[in-house]
């Protein structure tokens, strides 16, 4: 899956002296202080660290191909605005930053397109640097929320983003100068508590005073940080417009009619939040925006979409579907999956030919990644281990069966020519990987056990009626090694096709069939006649076991196949304990989702052997 983001900034590595340039104190600088490290100053105050990122392409993409972006929209910094400025040193400014953006750009490899800057204060200039900025490849504008005490719905303003509209220009509205900073000197403050206010103030002006019924609907804005607290006082501003004519403004429709006028990004870093926004908002409402490199940007850009519970098509939309819309760009480009692992590489990584394998198209990883769909609202932070850990064994389980069908391979040719030594050899050797695989099975329940009980069973009861029960690959290695119950079929039902798999397998001749009949294709084992026991039947093999051992010259490399046999049985065995002892440790004595008696059944099946046999053997060798 594509994905852009569409909110996040940029610096130059150096600009020149603009105190000196326009003869005004107090413009943005910078000071680099270490190797790929600067503050931002203005004047002689400190205003914020970053780093290479902001300037480096190559430090951008290989972040960017941390993360999976594919395409990134940069944008300058708020405090290069100048809105406060004169206009002709706001408009040369932002011209500066605007060249800048699209030298970096030029640099991305594909990977990076920009928003320009206008001085807003100045609708013509704004218009006049808007053209020329659309003309030399900027795919939009970025504006302040505010200029000076004018707000969005300022007829300037407007007369700009109609010009936008025209223009085919897509706007990012981002919150700037925010108001009431003589209240917040501290904690950053006007970061988290004054810019989604701002935000907020930007949308309902545009809503209240009209501006969206005389807009046209072709105009494509977006407001950062999720449209700030917008929507989480929309039912207080609905209810405001419905019950108070004083509150309602002049626009034509109460508030959340217009909520289809406009875009916000993603950067709330909460899952209930961003359940919220989209639930309010729509789907095709929000786009990825992450504030990438700054200090309150997504860490990992992407991963609250990701691991939100959002559907697969929403989330396709919010990583890359809308912002396509809104930028009006193709929804295929040559920025793909695939340049992104080549460029993950090494710093000038040949470009890869289309169509030619790389990691993640060989190992389907981002398809991989998208498999986790906690189903909490919001999503338990440790549901995504849950399933994480589930998905492993079922993962590992899957390789069992493709060696353990190996095995019965190699053992039915084995019983087909007993005197070729490769195919026991092979049996045994890929036994080894089984025992090894389920060695590591068995460790892997500590992960799940560094979950509290309290923080599984806040979502258990969305879990029901699922359980391990299901496991249809579980149960195919049961039926496969030989431990057949047919009453289990039963939880399969619902799923035609698991329940076919498994009742083939049940009809199958099982491991423990197949390396008894090669015993008895080598002589080892009388064949049963028709009126012996199931008793003296497994006596019979048991002692046929016996012999194998007690001739350890002439059969080493069954004695190994024996011996790993008997290792795997063992390791299931540990597996069932470990299992027990998490499920109390999780649920104590509780039942299980699947209907069980939980624990106290699980039990029950620690007895259960693939192989009893070997185990008899032992003690007919022990006598
Ligand atoms: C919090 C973690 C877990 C709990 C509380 C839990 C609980 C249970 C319970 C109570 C059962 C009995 C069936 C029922 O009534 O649902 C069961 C069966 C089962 N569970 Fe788990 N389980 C957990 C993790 C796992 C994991 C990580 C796996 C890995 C695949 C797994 C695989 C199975 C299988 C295969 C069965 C069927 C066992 C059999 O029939 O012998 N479980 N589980």
């Amino acid at each position: 899956m594509r994905v852009i983001d569409i909110h996040n900034h940029f610096f130059p590595e150096f600009w020149p002296n603009l105190a000196t340039r326009y003869g005004t104190p107090d413009w943005p600088w910078i000071r680099h202080t270490e190797a790929g490290k600067a503050d931002i100053m203005v004047g002689d105050r400190f205003f914020r660290h970053i780093y290479s990122a902001c300037w480096d392409p190559e430090v951008r993409l290989q972040e960017m191909d941390r993360d999976g972006v594919d395409l990134q929209v940069i944008s300058a910094t708020p405090v290069l605005f100048a809105y406060e400025r004169p206009m002709e040193h706001a408009l040369d400014c932002a011209q500066m930053f605007n060249d800048a953006a699209l030298e970096l750009c030029s640099r991305g490899k594909g990977r990076l397109k920009s928003f320009c800057q206008v001085p807003l204060q100045d609708t013509d200039a704004a218009c006049r640097e808007l053209t020329r900025c659309l003309q030399s490849g900027h795919l939009g504008v970025q504006i302040g929320n505010h200029v000076g005490s004018k707000n969005l719905d300022d007829p300037g303003v407007i007369t700009f983003l109609h010009h936008c509209a025209n223009e085919g220009a897509a706007v990012l509205v981002h919150p700037w100068e925010m108001l009431g900073r003589d209240r917040m000197p501290k904690y950053m403050m006007p970061w988290t508590v004054g810019m989604p206010a701002e935000t907020q103030l930007s949308v309902v002006a545009l809503i209240l005073s009209g501006a969206f019924d005389r807009l046209p609907s072709t105009l494509r804005i977006c407001f950062a940080h999720g449209g700030g607290s917008f929507v989480f006082l929309l039912g207080r501003l609905e209810n405001a417009w419905h019950h108070h004519p004083v509150a309602r403004g002049e626009c034509q429709h109460p508030p959340s009619h217009y909520l289809n006028r406009f875009y916000v990004d993603s950067a709330v870093f909460d899952q209930r939040t961003l359940q919220f926004l989209v639930g309010t908002m729509g789907t095709g409402q929000v786009m990825l925006g992450s504030d990438y490199p700054f200090p309150l940007g997504e860490e990992h850009v992407g991963s609250l979409i990701r691991q939100s519970n959002l559907p697969q098509d929403a989330k396709a939309k919010l990583l890359s579907g809308n912002a396509e819309g809104f930028l009006q760009i193709k929804s295929e480009s040559h920025a793909t999956g695939a340049n992104r692992s080549e460029a993950a590489a090494g710093p000038s990584p040949p470009m890869p030919e289309s169509g030619r394998l790389t990691y993640s198209s060989y190992l389907k990883v981002p398809e991989l990644l998208e498999l986790q769909q906690p189903q909490s609202s919001p999503p338990h932070h440790d549901e995504l281990l849950f399933i994480l850990v589930h998905q492993t064994y079922e993962l590992w389980f899957k390789e069992l069966l493709h060696d353990l069908d190996a095995v019965v391979a190699n053992l039915r040719r084995a019983g087909e020519a007993p005197h070729s030594h490769d195919e026991v050899y092979e049996a045994a050797r890929l036994l080894r990987r089984c025992t090894e695989i389920t060695r590591v099975l068995v460790e892997q329940f500590t992960i799940l056990e560094t979950m509290l009980p309290t923080h599984f069973l806040a979502f258990r009861g969305m879990l029901e009626p699922a359980s391990g029960f299901q496991s249809e690959q579980f149960r195919e290695i049961e039926f496969l090694c030989g431990l057949k119950d047919e009453k289990m079929l039963r939880y399969h039902r619902p799923t035609p096709e698991a329940y076919a798999s498994l009742k083939r397998r049940l009809e199958e001749p099982s491991l423990r069939d197949v390396f008894f009949g090669a015993l008895q294709a080598m002589g080892k084992l009388v064949p049963p006649s028709a009126n012996v026991s199931e008793r003296e039947q497994f006596e019979a093999r048991a002692r046929a076991v016996h012999e194998l051992y007690k001739d350890e010259h002439h059969h080493r490399d069954w004695i190994d196949v024996c011996e790993r046999l008997t290792e795997f049985d063992e390791l299931v065995v540990s597996w069932r304990l470990r299992h027990i002892q998490l499920v109390e440790r999780v649920i104590g004595i509780r039942m299980g989702t699947g209907g069980s008696t939980g624990a106290s059944y699980l039990k029950l099946t620690l007895d259960k052997k693939f192989f009893p046999e070997l185990w008899e053997a032992r003690t007919l060798l022990a006598e």
